[in-house]
C-alpha cells in the first residue's frame, strides 16, 4: 500500500524513533513492503518509516538507476532495521540532495565520505558494510530521519538552498518531483 509520505513541518519528522523490538512481527513486514511501494512510486533512493508516520527505527535505500539522481553510481537496495553508523573519515563533502518530506527542492549538504555501518536486516541477520560518496550519503541523510533530523537542518550556506526549477532551470529534474504520490494515495482510499 502506498503511503502517504509526512511533509517538513509535521513534528512526526522531528521525533526520535524508537527500536524495533521484535523482528519477526508480521506487521513489520507489511510496513516494509508498504515503505517500498511508496518510495517507488516517488522515485524515491531512500525512504524512512518516519516519513510515513512510522517512528520505528527502519529504513530502506538503494537503486539501480534512478532519474531524480542521473548521474549517481548504483546503491545496493538494502531493509536495515536498527541501524548504526561510524565514521571512518573526518572527511566531508558537500552534495546537493533532496528529500520526499521536502519534495521539489534540493539544498547542498556536507556528508562524511566514507563510514561503517550496519543494523539487523528482515532475516534477523546482521549487516556491516563500509560505504563512500553517494551510498555513504544515502545512509546518512536516511539515518538521520531516525533522529528527527531533515537535510535542510545540515545545510551551511543556506544560499544553496532553493527550488529545484530555480536552482537547476535546464532540469527536467523538477518535473519528476511533482506530487505524484499524493494522488495514488488518494486513489488508494482510506489510510491506515
Ligand atoms: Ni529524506
Amino acid at each position: 500500500m502506498i503511503r502517504e509520505i509526512l511533509k517538513m513541518g509535521d513534528p512526526r519528522l522531528l521525533a526520535i524513533a524508537r527500536p524495533v523490538e521484535d523482528i519477526g512481527d508480521p506487521a513489520l513486514k507489511d510496513i516494509i513492503a508498504d515503505l517500498y511501494e511508496t518510495m517507488r512510486a516517488a522515485n524515491g533512493v531512500g525512504l524512512a518509516a518516519p516519513q510515513v508516520g512510522i517512528g520505528l527505527r527502519l529504513m530502506i535505500f538503494g537503486f539501480e538507476s534512478n532519474p531524480r539522481y542521473p548521474d549517481e553510481k548504483p546503491v545496493p537496495m538494502t531493509t536495515i532495521i536498527n541501524p548504526w553508523m561510524e565514521l571512518l573519515t573526518e572527511e566531508t563533502e558537500d552534495g546537493w540532495e533532496g528529500c520526499l518530506s521536502v519534495p521539489g527542492m534540493r539544498g547542498l549538504v556536507p556528508r562524511a565520505t566514507h563510514i561503517r555501518y550496519g543494523g539487523t536486516l528482515e532475516d534477523g541477520a546482521a549487516l556491516e558494510r563500509e560505504a563512500r560518496g553517494f551510498h555513504a550519503r544515502v545512509f546518512q541523510h536516511e539515518f538521520d530521519h531516525l533522529n528527527g533530523v531533515l537535510y535542510p537542518h545540515r545545510i551551511r550556506d543556506l544560499t544553496r538552498f532553493g527550488f529545484i526549477e530555480a536552482l537547476f532551470p535546464d532540469s527536467e529534474l523538477a518535473a519528476l518531483e511533482r506530487p505524484i504520490a499524493t494522488s495514488h494515495v488518494e486513489a488508494t482510499g482510506p489510510r491506515p
